[in-house]
């Protein structure tokens, strides 16, 4: 019986630390291909999980069957995405989409380092197709102070394109400074400032497949 126990206590231990080796291998593993997980420090900062990469899965694949459908009788979509936010939500939602697609891009003037909104808006890169006429469909990976959106709305808009969808997938409703709206929206959200799944802190972060929020530790 004794034997017995001290069998089972030494089998917990090997558990154990086989449990800590792995978990040792897979931490080093992903901090060296510049992963991040929620434990990690960036400097002042950790990041909350807020939306799972399975949650923004479901939510991009819902929103592409209501684009797919409404713009089911196109000749072809020009799907316009705002860099450099909406990389990874605009490869993942024209993979969801129906229907024959182009893809161009336009670049803002960004929040550079900070997280306020400059307020003002400068296109640094333009689109390399003419939207006269074609449907469009604007893709924004989030509308804060809606400042961009707006500037970008009006700016396409004097292009006489065909039918115009815009689409973000996060929203912070109660940051509006402009009354601009996305037609689709993935996720309302608080007014925290997010990363990962393309969307960058001082161009950090991008690359996480989840959204979680920052929260400074000083
Ligand atoms: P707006 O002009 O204030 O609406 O800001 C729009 C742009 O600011 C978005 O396209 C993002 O690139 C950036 N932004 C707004 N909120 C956040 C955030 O929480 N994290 C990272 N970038 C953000
Ligand atoms: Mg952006």
């Amino acid at each position: 019986m004794r034997s017995h126990v001290m069998l089972v206590y030494c089998q917990e231990r090997i558990d154990a630390a086989r449990f800590s080796v792995n978990d040792a291998i897979l931490r080093w593993f992903a901090i060296s291909r510049g992963n991040t997980f929620q434990f990690m420090k960036h400097d002042n900062y950790v990041i909350d999980d807020m939306l799972s990469a399975k949650a923004i899965a479901a939510r991009v694949e819902s929103m592409a069957q209501e684009i797919s459908e409404y713009f089911r009788d196109t000749e072809k979509l020009v799907v316009i995405g705002l860099l450099r936010g909406s990389f990874m939500f605009i490869a993942d939602l024209v993979r969801e989409l129906s229907l024959p697609v182009e893809v161009d891009f336009l670049e803002t003037s960004s929040y550079g380092d900070s997280m306020e909104s400059s307020r003002e808006v400068r296109i640094l890169k333009d689109l390399r197709g003419e939207i006269k006429g074609r449907d469009i469909l604007v893709v924004e990976d989030i509308v804060d102070t809606g400042h961009t959106l707006n500037h970008v709305v009006g700016l396409l808009r004097s292009r006489e394109p065909g039918r115009m969808m815009v689409c973000a997938l996060l929203d912070k409703p109660t940051r509006r400074e402009v009354d601009v709206r996305a037609d689709i929206v993935g996720f309302e959200i608080p007014d925290k400032f997010v990363v990962g799944y393309g969307i960058d802190y001082a161009q950090r972060n991008r690359n996480l497949p989840y959204i979680g929020a920052v929260r400074f530790t000083d």
